[in-house]
C-alpha cells in the first residue's frame, strides 16, 4: 500500500521531518549544558516539530525533559496544575519512587492513582490550588525541575511552547516571578518558543522587562530551497511518482516555502498523481485550485467579518510574493486612505492572526487564504 508520506497540520518526526540539523545540534547542545534559548519564527515554519525532535533526543541521553504549550492553558491556575502534574510525570512513572518524590518535594500533594482510558493505571499528582495560593505557589512549582534535577544528577530541560501567551497569563507580574526561579536554575535548560517575534524580541531585549538577557535567541528561517527539493524528491519517490525539478521549484513558488503550506499540497498533489505516476506543472494549478475550492467556506466566513478598508488592504498586500514592505507610495498607489486607517487595519487583521507584521514587513500567515483573495476577490 502507498501511504500518503506528506503530513501537515501535526507534529512531523522521522522520514517527515527534514533538515534543521544545525538547529538541532545548536539546541541540543545548549540545552544540555542548562542555558537557556528563545526560539522564534513565523506560525507554521516548524518549531514544534523541531522542538519534539530535539526533546526525543535530549530524553535518549538520558535528559529528563518536559514540554508545555501555553495556546492551551487558559488560566494562571491551568499552567501551575499542568506545570507540576507534567514535571512530576517525567520524573518516574514508577508508583513507590514517585510517592517518595512527592513526599521529598512538594509535600502538600498527594498522589492519585488514575485509571487511562486503554484500562492501565498511571500514577497522577492530585494538585488543586486555591486561588489566593496561586500566586505563593508559583516559586513552588517552578523551582521543582531544579530539585528533581539535582537529586537525580540529572539535567532537566524544559519547553514554553507559544511563550507569548505569558502574558495573557499573569502579565509581566508573572513574568517576574519566572525569571526570579529561572535564574538561579544552574541544571535546567529552558526553552521558550513563539510565533510572535516582536513580543519575545521586546521580552528578551528590553532592559526593563524580566526575561532580559535570560537566554540567545534563534530566529527559525524557512528551510533552504535544495534541501526542501532533495526531501520532496524522496518523498514523491516513495509512490513512485516521477516529478521534475522545475515542477518542484514551483510547488516551493506557490506555497511560498512555509513547511507547512509545502507539505499540505504536497498531500493532495500525492493523491492526486499516484495514479498516473507522473506529476507535471499544470497539475500544480489544478490542485492548488481543489484547495482553494475545499478552503472556500472558511475563507469566506474570515472574508465576512472584515471591514470594507481590511478586504482593501489584503487585496493590496496580496499582489506580492512573501514578505512585502509598505511605503507611504503603496498606501496611495492602492487607495488606503490615511496612514492612521492602515495602521488601525492592520492591528486588526493581526489580531485576528490573518497577518503578521515585523517593523515594515508585512506577510500573510496563510498563504492559501492570499491565493483565494487573489484568484476570487481580484
Ligand atoms: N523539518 C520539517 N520537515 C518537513 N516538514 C516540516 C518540518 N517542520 C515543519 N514541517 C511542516 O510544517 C507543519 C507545521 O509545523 P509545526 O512544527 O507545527 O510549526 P510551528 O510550531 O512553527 O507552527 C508540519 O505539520 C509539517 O507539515
Ligand atoms: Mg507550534
Amino acid at each position: 500500500m502507498n501511504r500518503n508520506p506528506f503530513f501537515f497540520g501535526e507534529v512531523v518526526t522521522g522520514e517527515s521531518f527534514t533538515d534543521r540539523t544545525n538547529e538541532i545540534e545548536t539546541l541540543t547542545r545548549e540545552l544540555r549544558g542548562g542555558h537557556n534559548i528563545f526560539l522564534i519564527s513565523p506560525r507554521r515554519y516548524g518549531k514544534t516539530s523541531l522542538i519534539i525532535n530535539v526533546l526525543k533526543r535530549l530524553k535518549k541521553e538520558g535528559l529528563l525533559t518536559f514540554y508545555i504549550d501555553l495556546y492551551k492553558v487558559a488560566s494562571l491556575r491551568e499552567l501551575l496544575e499542568a506545570y507540576a502534574r507534567g514535571v512530576a510525570r517525567s520524573y518516574t512513572t514508577r508508583v513507590e519512587k514517585f510517592s517518595e518524590f512527592v513526599k521529598d518535594v512538594f509535600p502538600g500533594l498527594r498522589p492519585k492513582i488514575v485509571i487511562g482510558s486503554d484500562g492501565t493505571p498511571s500514577i497522577e499528582l492530585d494538585v488543586h490550588f486555591r486561588d489566593k495560593e496561586l500566586l505563593n505557589s508559583l516559586e513552588e512549582v517552578f523551582d521543582v525541575p531544579e530539585k528533581i534535577a539535582r537529586k537525580r544528577k540529572k539535567n532537566f530541560v524544559v519547553v514554553f511552547d507559544e511563550f507569548q501567551e505569558i502574558l495573557n497569563l499573569g502579565g509581566e507580574k508573572l513574568e517576574k516571578k519566572m525569571r526570579a526561579c529561572f535564574q538561579h536554575h544552574h541544571n535546567v535548560g529552558y526553552l521558550f518558543a513563539g510565533s510572535k517575534r516582536h513580543l519575545i524580541s521586546s521580552m528578551v531585549s528590553d532592559p526593563n522587562r524580566a526575561f532580559y538577557k535570560l537566554g540567545d535567541i534563534m530566529n527559525l528561517k524557512k528551510i533552504k530551497h535544495s534541501e526542501m527539493i532533495e526531501f520532496l524528491q524522496k518523498q514523491f519517490s516513495k509512490g513512485s511518482i516521477e516529478v521534475g525539478e522545475n515542477v518542484l521549484k514551483y510547488i516551493l513558488r506557490v506555497s511560498e516555502n512555509v513547511p507547512y503550506n509545502v507539505q499540505y499540497l504536497c498531500h493532495h498533489m500525492w493523491n492526486w498523481c499516484l495514479e498516473e505516476g507522473k506529476l507535471k506543472k499544470e497539475d500544480v494549478l489544478e490542485v492548488l485550485e481543489k484547495i482553494i475550492n475545499e478552503q472556500s467556506v472558511n475563507y469566506i466566513a474570515f472574508w465576512d467579518g472584515l471591514s470594507l478598508h481590511q478586504r482593501l488592504f489584503l487585496k493590496a498586500i496580496s499582489k506580492f510574493q512573501n514578505k512585502h514592505t509598505f511605503s507611504k507610495e503603496f498606501i496611495m498607489e492602492n487607495y488606503l486612505g490615511t496612514a492612521g486607517s492602515v495602521q488601525k487595519s492592520i492591528a486588526l487583521l493581526k489580531k485576528k492572526n490573518i497577518i503578521d507584521v515585523e517593523g515594515k514587513e508585512i506577510w500573510f500567515n496563510d498563504v492559501f487564504f492570499k491565493e483565494w483573495i487573489k484568484k476570487r476577490m481580484i
